[in-house]
């Protein structure tokens, strides 16, 4: 009797797991395009190269830069992040739409372009580069460029950087523009309370001939992910410690409003609409938004960056290298195994968006990466499967030339910054 009910405890109990596994069993999530990749799919089968492809949607990334600009508002400055926004051409387009001349540096070669293409913008850099790279990029600045050179602001984060900058100026025979890294509580470095910069300011006006205050760099990505408004302990307690630097600069007779007082990215922008602590704002992802960029502030831009890869290959099975017992198994449990392709390329940071219902793949290559779907889709060799970037920096470098799409045609070719310069010393 004991060992009966143990028997039929037992059956109960696999046929619960089962029943319970039987839950867990995949659904068929794949769906062919939609109208707007079927038409972008049409597009690169007619003009593209027949490679990988980085494609812009103009009219989604004009309602961005709209949409950014109008969160600035037209008393204080939209600052371009160009490291999100690797493009001159690009670049150029933003700025003329944002009606700004604001950007933001991270890259000596970057910074070098920018001076050469756009000479009377101001250029901030994003992060306190090692004096070499300063130096770098007064060595490879053309003598017609020179006067781009006054129109940038070396960010510094330390006494020490500071005074080998001011070494580098005086040996130059120039007057660098400073602007401070300060820490609102991102705490990645910078200035960490408005004490910390008082012996720096007195570097600064002891040597009016080489240094001048530009302004305050306060970069505060940690409040992503809170939905936070203005009134969000977290955003004050951000404005609170920007203010306490501001104040510190004001006592010492300098007039604030005459500085670059600069924060925020793409994710924080849209927090600071009714505050006037910071009169500069970066964003550049906000742009294009890749996938990164699917959070609170951002919610009403639109996707404007696919990648748009060839599919080489095309099996209406699940074939798995080396034929292990499991295949057959895998595609009869998962229906969105059903059907693999190969495509031109892979791995990058990006994610498939359409069509849609891919898994991970099996594996990764980025020679012809694999990708598997059900039998709901049906991309013939040729067709195009798209992905989203997940960041736009450095993966918008991987293409070459932007093509930039509107109402179904190419209308632009945008070329790409390049990240390795001449080695000038
Ligand atoms: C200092 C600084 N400001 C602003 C940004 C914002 O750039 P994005 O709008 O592309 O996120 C960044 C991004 O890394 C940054 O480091």
């Amino acid at each position: 009797m004991k060992r009966r009910g143990l028997l039929l405890g037992g059956a109960g109990a696999l046929a619960a797991a089962g029943g319970a596994a039987w839950l867990w069993k995949p659904e068929d999530r794949g769906a062919p395009h939609d109208a707007y990749f079927a038409a972008l799919n049409d597009l690169l089968k007619r003009e593209g190269p027949g490679r990988p492809v980085m494609v812009l949607d103009l009219d989604r990334m004009n309602a961005n830069v709209d949409r950014l600009a109008a969160a600035v508002g037209p008393d204080r400055t939209y600052r371009v992040v160009v490291k999100s926004l690797p493009s001159l051409p690009l670049l150029r387009h933003v700025m003329a739409r944002a009606r700004t001349d604001a950007l933001m540096v991270f890259h000596q070669p970057f910074l070098n372009a920018v001076s050469a293409a756009f000479p009377h913008s101001d250029a901030l850099l994003g992060k306190p580069m090692p004096v070499a790279a300063a130096r770098s990029y007064f060595a490879a600045l053309p003598a017609e460029n020179a006067a781009a050179a006054g129109n940038v602001q070396w960010l510094i984060d330390t006494r020490s950087r500071l005074e080998a900058y001011q070494a580098l100026a005086r040996g130059l025979g120039v007057r660098l523009r400073v602007n401070l890294e300060i820490d609102v509580g991102l705490h990645r470095g910078g200035f960490p309370g408005p004490a910390a910069i008082e012996p720096v300011l007195d570097v600064i006006a002891a040597d009016p001939a080489h240094l001048t205050l530009s302004g305050l760099m306060g970069y505060e990505p940690h409040l992503t992910g809170l939905g936070a408004s203005l009134e969000h302990p977290a955003v004050q307690d951000v404005l609170a410690r920007y203010r306490g630097f501001v104040e510190r600069i004001r006592a010492r007779g300098i007039d604030p409003a005459g500085l670059t007082l600069n924060g925020a990215g793409s994710h924080t922008l849209g927090i600071y609409r009714g505050d006037a602590t910071m009169n500069d704002l970066s964003a550049g992802s906000g742009v294009v938004k890749p996938t990164d960029f699917d959070t609170h502030h951002l919610a009403a831009h639109e996707p404007a960056v696919f990648i748009g890869a060839p599919v080489l290959k095309r099996y209406d099975a699940l074939r798995v290298p080396g034929d292990p017992w499991f295949a057959d198994a895998l595609a009869w449990w998962d229906p969105n195994l059903r059907r693999l392709h190969f495509i031109y390329g892979g791995y990058w940071k990006a994610r498939y968006v359409s069509p849609r219902g891919i898994p991970e793949p099996l594996y990764h290559s980025t020679n012809q990466e694999p990708f598997t779907t059900s039998t709901s889709v049906d991309l013939a060799v040729g067709d195009y499967a798209f992905l989203r970037p997940t960041q736009s920096e450095r993966v918008m470098l991987q293409f070459g030339d932007l093509l930039v799409v509107r109402d179904g045609k190419i209308v632009d070719r945008w070329d790409v910054l390049q990240e390795g310069g001449p080695a000038e010393a």
